[in-house]
């Protein structure tokens, strides 16, 4: 996958690849630490704006209940009740925005490069809350914290593999580069349409794999994203790619889903209730991980 984002000053966080290793371990400890103990109001006084072009349950809840328990205010406004409905452009509405000194506007949209268009501007903190099928930073970064909980502090030599719909995910994007960074084995299955250009071992078989991994990252089929649909239902895919109770037996993996998780289709009912299946700490984890990036950005950088 080609690099799209420069290293940038650290007030945006576009990608992980703006986070120097320093800053990726500062926002893990500050995390665990905000995990055991609520932090005080470090950001009281600072305002953001939250600016999301797509569909949102997880991300933008975290991001918002991130900001408040460090204290900050949060400004939402909804693309589909805003004035780019009258023909404003995407620039003209993040410069309004930033008339009224927010410290930092947090985006998700659907072209890979917009977090990078408007960090380029220079008029607020940009913090990327999911682009195209490029990049989602605060995503990979709660993964590799639920991963670092689970095996004690290094994930280094751990084999992660990233099932299903990987051409389509910014989940998997930003996630092989950080896992990859972090010593990690990283394998990709998935059915060849759904197989993005990669120099990582390639299988279309979840069964050719399953002894050989201590994670799975099982991946929603983003079939709007799609301009063909790739499958007449479901059920051929959930017969090969579902991580269900018969195909993982008593394998001790760690199954992880960056959510929302087709259920019998990407994870069975089964799995999602099993204690290897972390997908509810994986969200609750990420509003620590989003409390750790919020004081980087706007406190410590
Ligand atoms: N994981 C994730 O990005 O979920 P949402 O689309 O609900 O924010």
């Amino acid at each position: 996958m080609a690099k799209l984002f420069q290293r940038v000053p650290m007030q945006h966080l576009l990608d992980t690849t703006n986070l120097s290793d320093e800053q990726i371990i500062q926002i893990l400890e500050d995390a665990k630490r905000f995990k055991h103990q609520r932090p005080p109001h470090l950001l009281r006084d600072k305002l953001l704006i939250t600016l999301f072009f797509e569909n949102s349950t997880r991300t933008r809840s975290s991001f918002e209940v991130a900001a408040k328990r460090l204290g900050a205010t949060v400004v939402h406004l909804d693309p589909s009740r805003s004035s780019t409905n009258k023909g404003e452009t995407l620039e003209d509405t993040f410069a309004n925005l930033c008339a009224m000194e927010p410290d930092g506007v947090i985006i998700r949209h659907w072209e890979n490069h917009t977090p990078q268009l408007l960090a380029d501007k220079k008029m607020t903190s940009v913090i990327n809350a999911g682009a195209g099928s490029y990049a989602h930073p605060t995503q990979a970064l709660l993964d590799l914290f639920t991963m670092m909980e689970h095996f004690d502090g290094n994930v280094s030599g751990k084999t992660i593999a990233i099932v299903g719909d990987i051409i389509s995910s910014r989940v998997a994007s930003s996630g092989i580069r950080l896992f990859v960074r972090m010593g990690m084995r990283v394998i990709l299955v998935a059915p060849q349409p759904f197989m993005p250009e990669s120099n990582l071992p390639q299988y279309e078989r979840l069964e050719e794999v399953l002894d050989e991994v201590d994670v799975i990252m099982s991946l929603r089929a983003q079939l709007e994203r799609h301009a063909t649909p790739l499958f007449d239902d479901y059920e051929t895919y959930s017969k090969h790619y579902c991580i269900s109770q018969d195909r993982l037996g008593d394998r001790e993996i760690l199954i992880l889903h960056p959510g929302p998780v087709m259920r019998n289709i990407d994870i069975s009912d089964e799995i999602l209730k099993d204690s290897r299946c972390k997908v509810l700490e994986q969200v609750k984890n990420g509003v620590y991980i989003r409390m750790a990036v919020l004081k980087l950005l706007l406190l410590d950088a």
